[in-house]
């Protein structure tokens, strides 16, 4: 598995990555195009087999990174896709000097939290209500002392 900076005709890939989880809030193509005029954005993706199996998307706000959007496609689920680009992630966030990474997460996706309880992310907070006005999400937070990388 191949980690790498995401290209413009990795767009439509994602778009489609997002499509095959219902509920799962949808950047679309624009929305990853949007990212490139923001030079605070970072997005990889994981490539599997010569195609995009997944995708993350975050932000460089020193001291802080902040966790946007992680999917990964159907066929590719249970290979360790979104753990490597969390912890691409975390190069990083170690890179810039960052001291803490932030993300939500809708509270009943158990395979997203599981994923981030196992990547040292613990829950700092709760947001009642955050997912169409239904759904609560779940702050969840990973400090960083660059040597626990
Ligand atoms: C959550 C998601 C990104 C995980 O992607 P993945 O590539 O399958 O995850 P990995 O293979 O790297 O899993 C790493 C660990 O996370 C946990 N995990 C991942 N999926 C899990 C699941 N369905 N149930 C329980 N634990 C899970 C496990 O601890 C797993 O390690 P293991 O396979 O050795 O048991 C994927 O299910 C997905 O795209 N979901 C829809 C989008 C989404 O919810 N994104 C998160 C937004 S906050």
């Amino acid at each position: 598995m191949l980690i790498r900076r995401a290209r413009k005709e990795d767009y439509p890939y994602f778009a489609a990555i997002e499509v095959e989880h219902p509920g799962y809030p949808a950047w679309g193509v624009k929305g990853f195009e949007a990212e490139e005029n923001n030079r605070n954005a970072v997005t990889l993706t994981a490539e599997e087999e010569g195609r995009p199996a997944g995708f993350i998307n975050f932000w460089i706000l020193r001291p802080q990174v902040q966790l946007n959007t992680l999917a990964v496609g159907r066929d590719f689920l249970r290979r360790g896709a979104a753990s490597a680009l969390i912890g691409k992630m975390l190069e990083y966030a170690a890179k810039n000097l960052c001291l803490e990474i932030d993300l939500e997460v809708n509270e009943h996706n158990a395979a997203a939290i599981a994923l981030y309880a196992a990547r040292g992310f613990a829950v700092v907070g709760k947001r009642p209500k955050f997912y169409n006005n239904t759904d609560a999400a779940l702050l969840m937070r990973r400090t960083l002392p660059a040597k626990d990388l």
